[in-house]
């Protein structure tokens, strides 16, 4: 079969991104333009700021995706795009951009759901080192700043199916980490800044319940599924933090720090950590044993009630080091391969979405010019 190089658009959050695949196994080109330093002094994205910023980068970055990937507007098989879920405002930019070089290069266009792109971010790697053993079903832990699920994926003859066994009620996984920083002063985003603390703190020092939701919601009448669902609830551990920190007199020490990175622009990871006392240290380092115990507990749950054959783990969270570890540790004795995407792949990127687009290019699922952008577009 001849090789197929896909164009990949992705702009759902603050990642305006484009790359160019080949036959969804190989990545030619993947280029990024990140507004953290934009929405940084926000403390989380601002809609509005993402959706101008997407508009400013989104020609110049799909031009240098090409030139990287030596490729031309011309040579290339088809365009793919994400669709939804994501910022209605960001999504937008990213669709109209692409139906238009569509229509205007005369080629194909697949329409892509971001968090399928996650999934698809694994396998492509995977390939591209050349492991072609991958066992199916396989379950899928998503986390990121927006999302926590578990997916049931299977590939059949038709393409992919997917099917969601856990979602967050409450908080994103990533949205925890990003509020605990912002409470304790940390920076934005919270997530790397908190892994980088974490190992310089006791994870047991700090006791937090169990984030677990074992009964149905009060309220919810909706008939239980005929197999458990594995849900997250991540609001509560960061009010414990908060309570924490109030009952443990830290506020003054957070409102120092609040004030001396305030003085700093962009502070990198050693000014914040040198402005960190022992108990701020220990209290990220067990608030992240807490989330990363959760996540992998209630995944391994879900793979042995499903009778999965290996474990992915895709989105920002992914790039957690002690998740990536104990995950590795506790899924091999399981006796489950647990694969995660490289940094650069982990994020928000487009080569994800080049490669979920390959096997509906194959089986003909192209996108037709009503195609627009779905804020809350499940996957199924
Ligand atoms: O997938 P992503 O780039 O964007 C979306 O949210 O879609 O994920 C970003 C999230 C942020 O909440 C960020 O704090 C978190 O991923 N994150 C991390 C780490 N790196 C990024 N969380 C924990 N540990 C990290 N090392
Ligand atoms: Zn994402």
């Amino acid at each position: 079969m001849r090789d197929i190089y896909i164009l990949g658009i992705e702009s759902s959050c603050d990642e305006t991104a484009a790359a160019v695949v080949r036959s969804g196994e190989q990545v030619m080109s993947n280029a990024v333009f990140s507004q953290i330093a934009t929405h940084q002094p926000y403390g989380g994205v601002v809609p509005e700021l993402a959706s101008r910023e997407h508009l400013r980068a989104i020609v110049p970055i799909v031009r240098q995706a090409l030139a990287d990937a030596g490729h031309t507007y011309e040579s290339i098989d088809a365009l793919a795009v994400t669709k939804g879920p994501g910022l209605a405002g960001s999504l937008l930019v990213g669709v109209s951009y692409a139906k238009a070089l569509a229509f205007a290069l005369n080629k194909p266009l697949v329409a892509v759901n971001h968090l399928e792109g996650h999934i698809h971010a694994v396998l492509l790697e995977e390939r591209q080192k050349g492991n072609h053993q991958l066992q199916f079903p396989l379950m899928t832990l998503g986390v990121s700043g927006g999302h926590t699920h578990l997916y049931l994926a299977q590939q059949n003859q038709h393409g992919w199916s997917y099917g969601n066994v856990g979602h967050t009620r409450d908080d994103a996984a990533g949205e925890a980490f990003d509020k605990v920083a912002k409470l304790l002063a940390l920076g934005y985003p919270g997530g790397p800044i908190i892994d980088a603390a974490a190992r310089h703190g006791d994870p047991t020092a700090v006791k937090f319940p169990p984030a677990q939701i074992k009964h149905r919601q009060r309220g919810d009448r909706s008939p239980q599924p005929e197999r458990p669902h594995f849900d997250f609830s991540y609001s509560g551990i960061k009010t414990a933090v908060l309570r924490y920190v109030e009952t443990h007199g830290m506020q003054p020490l957070v409102d120092r720090r609040r004030a001396a990175l305030s003085e700093l622009i962009k502070p990198k990871a050693d000014a914040v950590l040198a402005l960190c006392d022992h108990q701020t240290l220990d209290l990220v380092a067990s608030f992240q044993r807490a989330m990363v115990d959760d996540l992998i507990a209630k995944t391994l749950a879900a793979a042995q009630e499903y009778d999965v054959a290996m474990l992915l783990v895709s989105g920002g969270v992914a790039a957690n080091s002690e998740l990536r570890q104990s995950f590795e540790h506790r899924a091999a004795q399981a006796g489950l391969p647990v694969y995660f995407p490289s940094r650069p792949l982990s994020t928000d990127n487009a080569a994800m979405i080049a490669a979920a687009a390959y096997p509906k290019f194959l089986a003909g699922e192209l996108a037709t010019p009503e195609l627009s952008a779905e804020a809350t577009l499940p996957l199924n």
